[in-house]
């Protein structure tokens, strides 16, 4: 892998796995990150990356959507392995309206993997990270194994779950060189503050009210970042092609729990509100999510047992580097939530 596209590299993970592959990992290549900078996509998350590895990060602002230009991109820049990143990924956007979602997370993963067909002596893998919201909604017990039947829920992963199955076809029609990653829920440094973690933490610190669906019942299975960052890297180089691998934290919580650490984190690490650690207080039942999944719980075994990857960071460490980042990251935070961030992006990259 000596020229690896990383699709959505401006987004949080991608951000975040381009951040470990340059400073931490042992890549030695050329990381060519093609984004098209959607409310979601964020240069800013990258700029010292630009400044310190020069030759070594190439951004251009492009939609994978666009085969032609596409095309271009990876014959120009003689790409020779693809991490598949790019798409529409909040749930209640999509529940919203689902059209960019198929566009991007279908029509654009199947340009890409028929761009990778027509290089099929260049191209030596594409990696497709996807979620474990495929699988649909668990009950109390159980967890999601690779071969758990898809039954997505949402517009957003239902999308996902159509462009599993066109990479997984293409291996099996086209004898591609795919490998797939299905993770669960991630928190960590440049997520976009709409999700749960990130928006939590700013109301909170802000004294803002802490909307929380339904009855705060719904668990998610929390993936610190880099542990996921390490977890590609590692199915990247050694993963079985054709092969997918779950991706989870083994970290379990219902989301009132979740927000009720963020409030006492925040208390402890924030005391410009004077409410004497009350921020619990600012939590506030809202109308649930439709179609709201109840359990996502991951069985990342198969990872563990042949590739002897584990998560290393637990939710409590995690999520205090998370709050920190975020309470130190003013300018990043304001920047992505003004509306003057859209246009000035209109004006540097067109
Ligand atoms: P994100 O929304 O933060 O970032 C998505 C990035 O893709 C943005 O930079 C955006 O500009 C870019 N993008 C969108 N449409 C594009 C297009 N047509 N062409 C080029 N770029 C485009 O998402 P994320 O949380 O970083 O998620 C990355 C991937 O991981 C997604 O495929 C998502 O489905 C998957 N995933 C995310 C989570 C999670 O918890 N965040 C969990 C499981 C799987
Ligand atoms: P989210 O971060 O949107 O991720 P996903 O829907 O992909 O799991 O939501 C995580 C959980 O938190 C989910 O059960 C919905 C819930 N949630 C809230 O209760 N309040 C909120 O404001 C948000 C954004 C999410």
């Amino acid at each position: 892998m000596n020229n690896l596209l990383v699709t959505g590299g401006c987004g949080f993970i991608g951000a975040n796995f381009i951040r470990y592959l340059l400073e931490e990992s042992d890549f030695k290549g050329r990381v060519i990150n093609v984004d098209k900078l959607t409310y979601a996509g964020n240069p800013l998350s990258l700029t010292d990356i630009e400044k310190r590895f020069g030759v070594r990060y190439v951004f251009v602002k492009e939609d994978i959507c666009e085969r032609r230009r596409m095309g271009e991109v990876l014959d120009r820049y003689q790409v020779d392995s693809i991490c598949h990143f790019a798409a529409e990924s909040h749930v209640d956007r999509s529940i919203a309206s689902p059209d960019e979602f198929i566009r991007t997370n279908i029509l654009g993963t199947h340009t890409l993997l028929e761009l990778m067909r027509e290089r099929a002596k260049t191209i030596a893998l594409f990696h497709h990270i996807s979620t474990d919201e495929v699988f649909g909604s668990l009950g109390a017990d159980g967890f999601f194994t690779e071969d758990t039947p898809y039954r997505p829920n949402s517009p957003y992963s239902a999308s996902k779950a159509a462009s599993d199955h066109l990479v997984r076809a293409y291996h099996e029609t086209y004898g591609l060189p795919v490998t797939i990653s299905n993770c669960s829920n991630n928190y960590g440094p440049f997520q976009f503050p709409e999700k749960l973690i990130p928006l939590m933490i700013l109301n909170a610190r802000e004294g803002k009210p802490l909307p929380v669906y339904g009855d705060g019942l719904n668990v998610r299975d929390w993936l610190y970042v880099r542990d996921h960052c390490t977890a590609i890297w590692t199915i990247m180089k050694h993963g079985r092609r054709g092969s997918t691998y779950n991706v989870g934290g083994r970290n379990e919580m219902p989301n009132l729990e979740v927000v009720q650490l963020i409030c006492g984190m925040v208390d402890e690490l924030d005391d410009r509100l004077s409410s004497g650690g009350l921020r619990k207080g600012l939590i506030a039942f809202v109308k649930d999510r439709p179609g709201h999944d109840r359990r996502y719980a991951i069985d990342c075994s198969r990872m563990e047992s042949t590739l002897g990857w584990k998560p290393e960071e637990s939710f409590e460490s995690g999520l205090r580097k998370t709050i920190r980042w975020y309470l130190e990251n003013n300018e990043w935070v304001s920047q992505v939530r003004s509306g003057a961030y859209q246009a000035w992006i209109q004006a540097h990259y067109g």
